[in-house]
């Protein structure tokens, strides 16, 4: 389904996503990814200051523009013709365009405007940093759409039981608006637990923050961003930024090692559950009610996709996209 529906439905104009981390593409140097099913390049110029985006593949014959090289003035060369494209115009080829996308470089994320609509410029919903902190990041890939991904995360009657190596307690205290204010408790060692309570919200369809208030952490704030690389593929690119005063420097190596660690285990459990959600959802499951659907048992993996069943699921699924997943607790 990832294609038409993805290019097709219109949902991604106008809309900005994180691409990577600013650290991957060096002064000088391409970046190739893929998102929403589009082959993007990214190049920074040799001063390290612009980030340019076009498509990534050359207008002329197709040449694999991720591998281009920047030249002096912002340029990038085509590897297979040697053709130079600047402004969205090739220099050789004068009436040659590629198309170009809006690029930003929000000091520790990179982004990208689709598609390719570069005349009418804005900036793209960063998240607020908070000053005097030690941060670290990183990303995970998961085998989900981005929906099923962000109601994981805004579903607070998982956690305790099912992220069992690193809390048994959580509960939902109630809301202010969007935000979901919620007490967790961290599992020590000799049944101890350690208490925290946070403020969980979707800034976005493609976001979530998380603001650490009282107890163990308080004053951190994570930001996590979700990347929609295919219908069924999202990547997250979640941030830590930890107050300077609760991690000294001489701790900071051990404290990140230990908050990266757990944090990975919690995402990594957590993409098993968006993977599973999205996949029954693909497959007619509905809440509250399971498969089989309408009284009907479903079809085996290898009929299903022709099923009337799978095409009633999928335009479901294609009504989620772009919309923001309510909390469950
Ligand atoms: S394919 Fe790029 S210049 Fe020919
Ligand atoms: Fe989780």
């Amino acid at each position: 389904m990832s294609d038409q529906q993805l290019n097709g439905s219109g949902i991604h104009d106008g809309q900005w996503y994180v691409v990577a981390f600013r650290n991957t593409l060096r002064p000088g140097h391409t970046l190739l990814k893929t998102i929403a099913d589009q082959e993007i390049v990214f190049w920074r110029s040799q001063d390290g200051v612009h980030v340019q985006a076009a498509s990534a593949v050359c207008p002329h014959w197709g040449g694999p523009l991720g591998e281009g090289a920047v030249a002096a003035d912002g340029a990038l060369t085509c590897p297979w013709h040697g053709w130079q494209f600047h402004g969205g115009r090739c220099r050789q080829r004068t009436g040659l365009k590629l198309p170009r996308y809006l690029a930003y470089d929000d000091g520790l994320l990179l982004w990208v405007r689709l598609p390719w609509n570069v005349e009418d410029v804005n900036e793209p919903p960063c998240q607020a940093r908070p000053t005097g902190v030690r941060s670290f990041w990183f990303d995970v890939l998961i085998e989900s759409d981005v929906y099923h991904v962000q109601e994981n995360y805004l579903d607070f009657l998982h956690p305790a039981e099912y992220h069992t190596t690193v809390f048994n307690h959580c509960v939902h205290l109630g809301k202010e608006g969007d935000v979901n204010l919620v007490e967790l408790g961290y599992r020590l060692p000799f049944r101890r637990t350690m208490m925290t309570r946070t403020r969980v919200w979707a800034p976005t369809p493609y976001q979530i923050r998380n603001e650490v208030y009282e107890g163990l952490g308080a004053g951190m704030v994570i930001e996590s961003h979700l990347t929609p690389l295919a219908a069924d593929r999202t990547l997250i690119h979640e941030l830590y930024h930890v107050p300077a005063r609760l991690a000294p420097r001489w701790i900071w190596p051990v404290a990140r090692y230990f908050m990266q660690r757990s944090a990975r285990t919690i995402r990594a459990e957590d993409a098993l559950f968006a993977q599973r959600r999205y996949l029954l959802r693909s497959r007619g499951f509905v809440d509250g009610r399971g498969l089989p659907v309408n009284g009907r048992v479903a079809p085996y993996l290898d009929e299903w996709p022709e099923s009337v069943d799978a095409k009633v699921a999928q335009q479901k699924l294609s009504r989620l996209m772009g919309k923001k997943a309510p909390s469950h607790y």
